[in-house]
């Protein structure tokens, strides 16, 4: 009786004072120029905008709410996608969740938010976490699942994000591919019903379709005007994002893990965090959108994003399983000359009862093979360190060959279905259980011992060549099968951020048969990434155009390599390759003796440059300005450092042209008025690509008029060089 007249008095005097106000409770997300906002309305949040900044919401509690709730429940009155579908303790499957508080803190360029709900009935709670990052205009949103009821709660669906979106018209485009043709644009006008971009492969998740997507409002996204939304899921596991047009023309977008195959039991007290989905907001078009996502990413979300990433040769397109130490170290001969700084020793370097001379053998067995390296690793990284170069090398660490003696002596750790179905192969090998703490042991040794017992090694090249398919854990309990998927991601998680703690000086580079770990979660843990198999110019035009979106180009590896090239046969010149690869991060993948003495002179030319160069790259705002996909066949873009003094331009021509037809350059995010000089670099020749090379021209013209560069063939190309002009 006593509490109870405490608590109404607590509530009289809360009314009096007009502090309890459960109709406008308004929780407002920010950054400089956009707003996500919610709204509390008898007790249930909705969001009320997502997009540019609101300056006044004054009356926003007079209006009804628009937009599903901020995180719509299966059970509960919803007919549309929902972000979560809880079995409860007591067998019911409803879940209806409602406001308990929020909290709001800034710390210095970021706030962070939480909501925090209850189910009505039951002690079951979702917490949702914003971080809001106000310089870049990006927002990370993740949710936190957990309860205390008598007995598990079963999870069939738990999203990371839900938005809500009204316009006239609503244009998706996504990134798909498949080996060695990653991150292709496709662009399509979203009509009703619901559109789902999703793997279901566990690992080398973004090979085929990358977590990521650009919604555009009533028009096709443009480069540089029109809104739009950017959204990526920070997950290296399945995922699933769907887009509903419903019968209001709302268009909702709910995205997180996967849940196919995936029903999660949740014990009482345990929490069940979401990965988290990242987003931007532009009013100004996509490139916009893309210059926050690199700021973003740099200095938050891929490691050490303010480093210089050095010019690396990979053994793997100039030796493959070919080779021996005095093969390797011809290799380093002709990269030492040509101004490399890291020799990265490619697969086949391991096994001796099953040696790694093929696909087929050896994968698990992280011995190095005495026959090709009777001197071991140290004797090429003496080497490569009498070459000035630093070394690297390539591991596969999740997987293992049958033909190994790891599967002969641990068949316990392969994933597997029971019951001796026989295994699914794929590239001759099996995965190991990152769900089991001893396979994360395991796997954290093999590098852990590479690098204590080799201390030199500066680079690890981490690659991983096949999906989960063969389904079955033997560590996971017979109930807990489903969730193996999210259990391998996680576990392979706590492996990368082990080995950052005790390695944060050396530099990690995510593979994954190209392509295959294109995301902002391994992007924390790793420095670049390698987006594709694919070396031939011309499809890393369209590769890395998708990828950088947004992706920063500092992570975006790319290697000079032979040509005819291996994938496709193409020939081209190695100056297009190099303005190809000068894009991103440059390395070389090739046997320097199959280069001419004048194909070196060049190489060393462009990679001398291109260590000049690379802090605009690295460093600077991209600025995409003729893309690859419009039909004249010319493509362009150029970076710009971050006080604009300098920029870096890159023109290609990769079709065939009518007679008469040249590029016609318009460049972007320069100061209109400055004066600039801009100078043609990265020559063949003596001659000049433009008439006026080496002459100062406002900002305002290169920007606002343009020029003609002097392309006509398919797979020429021309980079330039502009500086401010002071007198
Ligand atoms: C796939 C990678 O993408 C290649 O770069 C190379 O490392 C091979 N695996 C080696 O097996």
């Amino acid at each position: 009786m006593k509490r109870y007249i405490k608590k109404s008095q607590v509530f009289i005097l809360l009314f009096c004072l007009g502090f309890w106000n459960i109709q406008a409770q308004v929780i407002h997300i920010n950054t400089e120029n956009s707003s996500l906002i919610y709204h509390v309305i008898e007790n249930k949040v909705h969001q009320f905008h997502y997009g540019k900044k609101l300056q006044s919401i004054a009356g926003m509690e007079k209006l009804t709410p628009f937009f599903n709730e901020a995180y719509p429940s299966f059970g509960n009155g919803n007919s549309d996608e929902v972000a979560i579908i809880a079995t409860h303790a007591d067998g019911t499957m409803a879940t209806d969740l409602v406001y308990q508080s929020h909290k709001q803190e800034m710390e210095g360029n970021v706030q962070h938010t939480t909501i925090h709900m209850k189910d009505r009935k039951l002690p079951f709670y979702v917490d949702l976490h914003f971080k809001a990052y106000q310089n870049e205009d990006v927002m990370a949103q993740w949710a936190t699942i957990y309860h205390k009821e008598n007995n598990v709660v079963r999870l069939e669906q738990f999203a990371s994000s839900v938005l809500g979106f009204k316009a006239e018209s609503y244009y998706l485009t996504h990134f798909y591919g498949s080996w060695a043709h990653e991150m292709r644009m496709v662009e399509e006008k979203l009509t009703n019903g619901v559109k789902i971009i999703e793997t279901k492969r566990g690992v080398r998740t973004t090979e085929y379709e990358n977590p990521s997507f650009i919604l555009s409002f009533n028009q096709k996204a443009a480069e540089n005007y029109g809104e739009v939304v950017f959204g990526s899921l920070a997950w290296t596991g399945n995922y699933r994002l769907s887009f509903q047009i419903d019968d209001q023309e709302r268009c909702q977008i709910v995205g997180g893990i996967n849940p196919f195959a995936s029903d999660y039991i949740l014990e009482t007290n345990e929490i069940f965090k979401t990965p988290r989905m990242v987003i931007t907001y532009s009013s100004e078009g996509k490139n916009r959108a893309s210059i926050n996502l690199h700021r973003w990413a740099r200095k938050y979300n891929l490691r050490d994003g303010d480093k210089i990433r050095p010019i690396v040769l990979n053994s793997w397109e100039g030796a493959y399983f070919d080779f021996d130490a005095n093969r390797l170290k011809e290799i380093m001969d002709g990269a030492a000359e040509m101004g490399v700084e890291i020799f990265v020793l490619d697969d086949g370097w391991f096994g001796n009862k099953y040696p790694r001379n093929s696909a087929k053998a050896g994968l698990g067995d992280w011995q190095v093979n005495k026959k090709k390296l009777p001197e071991g690793i140290d004797d090429l990284i003496d080497y490569a360190e009498e070459k000035k170069m630093k070394f690297g090398i390539w591991v596969e660490p999740e997987m293992v060959n049958p033909k190994s003696e790891l599967a002969k002596n641990h068949p316990e750790w392969i994933i597997q279905r029971k019951n001796d179905r026989d295994p699914l192969l794929v590239r001759n090998q099996l995965l190991l259980d990152l769900t089991n703490p001893k396979v994360q042991e395991f796997v954290y040794e093999i590098i852990d011992q590479l690098l204590s017992k080799h201390p030199r090694i500066a680079y690890i090249k981490w690659d991983a060549n096949r999906h989960i398919q063969n389904f079955g854990s033997t560590y996971l309990d017979n109930k807990k099968q489903s969730h193996l998927w999210i259990e391998y991601a996680r576990g392979l998680e706590s492996v990368f951020i082990r080995l950052q703690k005790k390695y944060p000086n050396k530099i990690f580079q995510a593979c994954s048969s190209g392509g295959g770990r294109v995301d902002f979660s391994s992007m924390k843990y790793t420095h670049e990434f390698w987006p594709s198999d694919n070396t031939d110019p011309y499809e890393r035009l369209f590769i890395q155009w998708g990828t950088n979106h947004f992706y920063p180009p500092i992570a975006t590896a790319s290697h000079v390599t032979k040509s005819p090239n291996h994938q496709t046969g193409r020939q081209t010149s190695l100056k297009f390759r190099f303005d190809v690869a000068m894009g991103g991060r440059l390395g070389m993948e090739l046997r320097p003796e199959d280069l001419e003495h004048g194909q070196i002179k060049f190489a060393k030319s462009a990679i001398k440059l291109y260590k000049e160069i690379r802090p605009i790259i690295q460093f600077g705002d991209m600025y995409r300005i003729q893309s690859p996909y419009d039909t004249d066949g010319f493509a362009s873009i150029n970076y710009i450092s971050p006080d604009k003094s300098e920029a870096i331009l890159f023109v290609y021509s990769h079709e065939f042209h009518r007679r008469m037809e040249r590029s016609y350059v318009k460049m972007k995010g320069l100061l209109e008025n400055e004066l600039y000089e801009i100078k043609e670099i990265n020559k063949e020749g003596k001659k000049s690509h433009i008439k006026f090379d080496k002459q100062i021209i406002s900002g305002d013209i290169l920007m606002n008029t343009g020029f003609k560069v002097n392309l006509k063939k398919p797979l020429e190309s021309a980079i330039f060089k502009i500086v401010k002009h002071t007198e």
